[in-house]
């Protein structure tokens, strides 16, 4: 037994491959997604969307062969998305990786994708770092400093608010530098900020000490770039202790857990930005709705959508690549052009970002409401 074929066997257990059969001749992708954790439902729902995007390329499969994604549980954390990232290297010896979710995970696995050439796409993943951590990074999302702006403006001018507080979540590079964007453009168009800290850490789950501290500042609204599992319950506990402005967010709001753990009272009067919404008219959105709710179930959110074409768009560049090696691959995703995804239509400028229109959201007990698209 070669020492490969033990690490193969050692990591049978925690992985999952969708696809063709196992074949030695399939494409072979990595996936690098939080199926468990305090950000499951991102990984989960990503990977049904890919799972819809895996079952349509492979009808007709790329270049006489079919595409296998290999996924690995980060758990939502830094260290075990580099370990995962490694080892789809070098055990499964991918052409490319899908992933990750949370920018400081995607963080923590670019150096290793990057250092061994090995194209690394994330279909979600906003902070601006991601991309700047070599040519072998790429994503088919907007960037952070695009959602910063959206939501100001949507603050000072629909909402017509000018005094705000900002919660940041100091685990998450993404919410780190969301909050600095976000201070940035609303003070840049007249409207005040507390200057004080306020602050969370993943996993916390009591914030009324921290929320008290913030009424006392009588702010008109509050900036609150976290991932849903916190934000859910820092919405419940805002209205239990009378907090009544409305609390706004970016694409980490974006959970069908929001409304359980926020509650009846706690999800009222809130927005947040994100990539999608199943509500927009596009016959190709309203079609793969449509797909996605008679294999799943319920109707498909953000990372669905996202993971969708993230994949179709990996595929595409598998497809226009010049020949098959990780490479050309690279080259054929850094010149991806007008691709019609059910996001929008993903065009990568030179760093490799694509840029996209955002919704904002308006966060309800019946369900989020579509109030504006905006276009970059
Ligand atoms: N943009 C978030 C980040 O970079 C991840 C995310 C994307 C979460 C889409 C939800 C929906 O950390």
């Amino acid at each position: 037994m070669t020492f490969k074929t033990i690490l193969s066997l050692l990591f049978l257990l925690p992985h999952i491959a969708f696809g063709a059969k196992a074949d030695a001749k399939d494409i072979m992708l990595g996936a690098v997604f939080p199926m468990t954790g305090p950000i499951a439902t991102y990984g989960q729902e990503s990977v049904n969307g890919m799972k819809l995007a895996l079952k349509r390329i492979n009808l007709k499969g790329i270049r006489g062969k079919k595409v296998q994604l290999i996924v690995e549980d980060n758990k939502g954390e830094p260290v075990e998305s580099a370990n995962a990232v490694r080892k789809l290297i070098s055990v499964d010896d991918v052409y490319a990786i899908l992933g990750s979710v949370a920018s400081s995970n995607t963080l923590a696995g670019a150096p290793i994708a990057q250092s061994a050439k090995v194209p690394m796409l994330t279909p979600a993943s906003t902070n601006e770092e991601v991309t700047k951590m070599g040519k072998y990074l790429s994503r088919t999302c907007f960037t952070d400093a695009f959602q910063g702006e959206v939501m100001a403006k949507f603050a000072y001018n629909s909402l017509n608010k000018k005094h705000a507080a900002i919660i940041v979540d100091l685990s998450s590079d993404y919410s780190k530098g969301l909050a600095r964007i976000f201070k940035k453009r609303f003070k840049a168009m007249g409207g005040t900020i507390i200057p004080q800290d306020f602050s969370y850490n993943q996993k916390d789950t009591d914030f009324r000490t921290l929320l008290r501290k913030v009424k006392r500042k009588k702010p008109d609204i509050i900036f609150l770039p976290g991932y849903y599992q916190e934000v859910g319950l820092i919405l419940k506990q805002a209205r239990q202790i009378g907090m009544v402005m409305p609390f706004i967010g970016g694409d980490g709001w974006h959970s069908d857990s929001l409304l359980k753990l926020a509650g009846k009272k706690g999800i009222k009067n809130n927005y947040y930005s994100s990539h999608f919404s199943p509500d927009d008219t596009d016959p190709a959105v309203q079609n793969f709705v449509k797909e996605y709710v008679a294999a799943y179930g319920s109707k498909p959110g953000a990372m669905a959508a996202l993971g969708y074409d993230g994949l179709m768009v990996m595929a595409d560049a598998l497809k226009r690549a010049t020949s098959l090696n990780r490479e050309a691959l690279q080259k054929a995703i850094a010149s991806t052009q007008n691709f019609k995804g059910v996001t929008g239509m993903i065009t990568l400028d030179k760093m490799r970002n694509a840029r996209k229109g955002a919704v904002v959201l308006e966060t309800t007990e019946q369900g989020n409401i579509f109030k504006e698209k905006i276009s970059p």
